[in-house]
């Protein structure tokens, strides 16, 4: 579904990402992880688009998404979430959450003066909203202003926002970070459910013992190259790995 090649990216003289590449199969849960400025968020950014890659190519579903814009790459089916949540702080967690639909006809110019025209999708909408909005238990929360929210709800409504958008692949940047450990573990759980409705991940995560429970493969990172790939069981018996991740 996902075939990075040869991917390499740097900031002046920092290489922050050489020569990766990587697959993500349609249905899986792959995790990327690696240590601190390994090149995870910048790799994330390439995949979305808001980093041109310098060189190295990325296909996602057919198309060469390579240096396309991040608009087209999200209407290929790619959507991502960022460390840090990116809301529409003075917006309603609604508001929020109806952003990404495609084709909203009430967003034409010609057609928003008329209320009939689009007042049935704009419902039709707002219903599928509520009903992303309830799994994600913010349901309740669906009038309050996003900056309102706490931390962990917060990262909840990037990821149902992100859901609104129809996505094939989901780019997850960190999604538990901050997030109380019952929570955290729900928002996997979410994730999980999600994957058997037919939607593929890859996950930042620095929480691994989240993580490997529920994730397919690994590709770990470090100083901006692929180190190792594997199951969990793999990841965690590898040597290298515990090396650099876990300073053994
Ligand atoms: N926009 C940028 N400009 C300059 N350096 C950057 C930029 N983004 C990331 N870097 C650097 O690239 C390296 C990889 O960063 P990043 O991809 O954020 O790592 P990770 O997500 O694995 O922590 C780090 O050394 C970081 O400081
Ligand atoms: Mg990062």
């Amino acid at each position: 579904m996902l075939l990075v090649s040869r991917l390499s990216k740097a900031f002046g003289r920092l290489q922050a990402v050489r020569d990766v590449a990587f697959q993500v199969k349609p249905g899986q849960i792959v995790g990327l992880i690696g240590p601190n400025g390994s090149g995870k968020s910048t790799l994330l950014n390439c995949i979305a688009g808001t980093i041109t890659p310098d060189s190295g190519r990325i296909n996602f579903d057919g198309h060469d998404i390579t240096a396309a814009p991040p608009d087209a790459i999200f209407r290929h089916g790619i959507a991502r979430s960022h460390q840090d949540p990116a809301l529409f702080q003075r917006m309603s967690v609604l508001d929020n959450t109806l952003l990404p639909a495609r084709n909203q006809r009430g967003e034409r110019a010609r057609i928003a003066p008329f209320h009939r025209l689009w007042q049935a999708q704009e419902a039709s909408l707002a219903g599928r909203a509520g009903g992303i909005l309830q799994r994600l238990r913010l349901r309740n929360h669906y009038a309050a202003r996003a900056s309102d929210l706490s931390g962990g709800q917060m990262k909840l409504l990037e990821l149902g926002r992100s859901l609104a958008g129809e996505p094939k692949l989901m780019l997850l940047d960190e999604p538990t970070a901050g997030v109380a450990p019952n929570l955290a573990y729900e928002i996997f759980e979410q994730i999980a459910a999600l994957r058997n409705e037919g939607l593929t991940f890859l996950i930042v995560e620095h929480r691994l013992e989240i993580l490997f429970d529920f994730v397919d493969h690994l590709f770990v990172m470090h100083l901006g190259e692929l180190l190792a790939q594997g199951t969990p069981a793999e990841i965690a018996a590898n040597v290298q790995v515990k090396e650099v991740y876990f300073g053994e």
